[in-house]
């Protein structure tokens, strides 16, 4: 139904052949684009690209085979993908400080299973972040094939209320499990880790410091976060999405093991993938030059900013945060806990006034993932289309207002509506 309230004038010169020639898939496409117009977008994973990064995702790339890496490639006519491949390469390096950067895998996921192919073999054991702590699927979770083939072993927070790292359990674990690699990485959890703690206790057993940074690279890459190879790390994993603000994708670096850098690019191409998309590339070398503009700190910076305020309205109206707060892009709260609504039932209602999000499960969670305790939000996709602290906290406020009492929903969809609205999603970042 959205669909028909858009006409095809709404999207500039960037659709002249999908509503004539597919219109099944543009009433979609223009459903998704007015739903992204009009409402406020706060998984925490999310962004809006530029217009330049949408560009490079449509151009005539993708009918490029370039199996292999620049200047040794399987087939002929490379001459442009090697240029981009190497510009996407030089930019990644320069924006995490790196010695190496592999930009082809397709994905996070793609990139954490190259980097566990470049690092180990089948049966050996990693470390990581306790899934109900914050860590990700694709360190170890036990539906994924990767927990068949190697050994996680897992590590937390020492207190929920203030999201403190156990690493005096950390290290007993290491020395005791002897890993061949330690990583540390999370997509649900608000405070810095230690990396120097971190890659202290991998290195004293032994094994590789690992850091999938996918949440919060682009907070890295913009100063605002800490950067794990500062800090001896040997190996990072990212999606280019997510706070990077760049096409989906995925990057593994490496700091200076030349040795390494090499595994990790057989482990990609021939271990894992096939060719890899150079649209993708391209867009990814785009996004990694905005990523390089001195506008990007600002960026960062105010995303850490906009959590902080929107922590705090929901800290002031009693809601218990996991971790005490915020030192990153996102916050966890206990509404089932705080206010007796369910994480389900909150991102329902939420999502009926136009303020997206995802349940969550909180740390030790007495309930189950399709209906857990928590709410997962963030504030990258927000901070780009200019909100400031001000504008985060009224947001925060109409989500509480929403999640205290449904009768507040009327009232809120109008208010959300004109927020979005007076937000236009950017066309280009200076
Ligand atoms: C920490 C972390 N690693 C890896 C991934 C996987 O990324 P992708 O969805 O691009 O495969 C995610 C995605 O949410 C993530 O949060």
């Amino acid at each position: 139904m959205l669909a028909l309230l858009y006409s095809t004038d709404n999207f500039g010169t960037m659709y002249d052949f999908i509503p004539k020639e597919d219109p099944e898939v543009f009433a979609a496409i223009a459903g998704e684009e007015q739903r992204q117009a009009e409402g406020l977008e706060l998984i925490p994973s999310e962004n809006y690209v530029s217009g330049a990064v949408k560009e490079a995702m449509a151009s005539s790339l993708t009918n490029k085979y370039s199996e292999g890496y620049p200047g040794k490639r399987y087939y002929g006519g490379q001459e442009f993908t090697d240029q981009i491949e190497r510009l996407a390469i030089e930019r990644a390096k320069q924006l995490f400080n790196a010695g190496f950067a592999n930009v082809q895998p397709l994905g996070g996921a793609n990139a954490n299973i190259a980097a566990y192919f470049a690092l180990l073999e089948p049966g050996d054991t990693v470390l990581g972040m306790d899934l109900s702590h914050g860590g990700h699927l694709t360190h170890g979770h036990p539906v994924t094939y990767l927990a068949k083939l190697f050994r996680f072993v897992r590590y937390g927070m020492k207190d929920i209320e203030t999201g403190e790292i156990d690493y005096d359990a950390l290290a007993e674990t290491a020395r005791r499990e002897k890993p061949k690699a330690v990583l540390a990485g999370f997509s649900a959890y608000p405070r810095q880790l230690d990396w120097q703690k971190i890659a202290d206790i991998a290195h004293e057993v032994g094994a590789v410091a690992m850091a999938d940074v996918a949440h919060i690279a682009g907070l890295i890459a913009g100063g605002a976060q800490r950067n794990p190879f500062d800090y001896g790390f040997d190996l990072m994993t990212t999606t280019t999405h997510k706070t990077l603000r760049g096409p989906r994708g995925g990057l593994i670096l490496v700091r200076g093991d030349e040795d390494l850098a090499k595994k990790v690019d057989k482990a990609v191409f021939p271990g894992l993938q096939g060719g890899p998309h150079m649209h993708q590339i391209a867009a990814k070398a785009i996004a990694f030059g905005e990523a390089l503009r001195p506008s990007f700190k600002t960026y960062a910076q105010q995303v850490v900013d906009n959590a902080r305020a929107m922590a705090d309205v929901f800290k002031e109206g009693g809601v218990r945060l996991i971790a005490g707060g915020t030192d990153n892009h996102l916050i966890l709260a206990d509404v089932f806990g705080s206010l007796g609504v369910t994480g389900a039932e909150a991102e329902r209602r939420l999502d009926e006034v136009g303020i997206t999000l995802n349940k969550n499960m909180i740390a030790d969670d007495p309930r189950k993932p399709m209906d857990p305790s928590g709410i997962r939000f963030g504030t990258p996709a927000l901070t780009s289309r200019g909100f400031k602290k001000e504008e985060c906290a009224q947001v925060a406020s109409l989500m509480f207002q929403v999640l205290k009492t449904p009768a507040a929903i009327g009232e809120a969809r109008g208010a959300v509506r004109t927020l979005a609205l007076a937000h236009p999603i950017p066309e280009s970042y200076e």
